[in-house]
């Protein structure tokens, strides 16, 4: 077993990383001490051989806490709404996003081809992260600016569309669901990740209100920026995370839509919070 690095600060509880050397056992076998401790279970696809979809069916009864799923295109505003929403409600908060940008830039440190599938899988599943007080950490280092630049967002789009990529991360992101609950956001919440969740949003914005919104922040930050370069990148992104095989970007059919063109941040996070209302309201009918 690898110690993990991701020890809560001043928690009894450490996490681990456990390594199963292509044994069912040892990954079925530690996914019960995953109750207790935030586990991550490497390789965890040994269980193929006997239980194909055992972690499915494991998350399906473990997973009672509740989950906001918020899925949508890029620059949409979606963190920033899902970020709020979880602070009102005073739940966990899961940027999946942030897991494919870390894999990128993890590859592209390790001098990996964003296009090899088997090695950026392995980067993925071996990731040292921590997300801690709004700051994420690769490997003990701050790198919130370094994951948000162009050219690492470009290389998340490409590293998502690896279906081994997004296998790798799945149990990850699944680890993030905790009571009293969770909202993530991303592109497959609703759909894969956490398909039972009991609010499912598809939250968007036109291409260009949302290259607008991305060339104000840029131009607030300092950075120079281009508008009609931003629109074509936000274009070329949407159509890839659209396009691909894989979890596609769509908005699912038990996903309400929430289109933010005209809507401010606040009006946009205030009505999420009354879906949700209504959705408790309904459960315990
Ligand atoms: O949300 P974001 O812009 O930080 O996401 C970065 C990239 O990762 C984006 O191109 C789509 C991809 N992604 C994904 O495929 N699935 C997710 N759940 C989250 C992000």
């Amino acid at each position: 077993m690898s110690e993990g690095r991701e020890a809560f600060a001043g928690g009894a509880l450490r996490s681990a990383a456990i390594d199963t050397y292509d044994d069912h056992r040892m990954a079925m076998c530690f996914s019960l001490a995953a109750f207790g401790t935030p586990l991550r279970i490497n390789d965890p696809n040994c269980v193929a051989k006997t239980f194909p979809d055992y972690f499915a069916r494991f998350a399906a009864v473990t997973q009672a806490a509740p989950v906001i799923a918020i899925d949508g295109p890029s620059a949409s505003g979606k963190g920033t709404v899902a970020a709020r929403v979880a602070a009102a409600l005073g739940y966990a908060y899961l940027d999946s996003g942030a897991l494919y940008r870390l894999t990128a830039l993890a590859a592209r440190d390790a001098g990996v081809d964003w296009a090899n599938e088997a090695a950026v899988a392995a980067i993925a599943a071996q990731l040292d992260v921590q997300f801690l007080e709004g700051d994420v950490y690769l490997q003990g280092v701050t790198v919130n600016e370094a994951i948000r630049s162009e050219e690492i967002s470009a290389g998340s789009s490409q590293v998502a569309a690896l279906p081994a990529v997004r296998e790798a991360l799945l149990f990850r992101q699944r680890a993030f669901n905790a009571a009293p609950g969770l909202v993530g956001d991303g592109r497959d919440m609703g759909s894969v990740v956490f398909p039972q969740a009991a609010l499912k949003i598809f939250l968007t914005a036109t291409a260009e209100a949302r290259a607008e919104r991305r060339y104000k922040q840029l131009i607030e930050k300092g950075f120079s920026a281009n508008l009609p370069r931003l629109l074509l990148d936000l274009q070329q992104r949407d159509a890839r995370d659209s396009g691909r095989s894989v979890a596609p970007l769509r908005q699912e059919a038990d996903a309400r839509l929430l289109d933010t063109t005209d809507m401010t941040i606040e009006a946009a996070v205030n009505q999420v919070l009354q879906w949700h209302r209504e959705a408790n309201k309904t459960a315990s009918r």
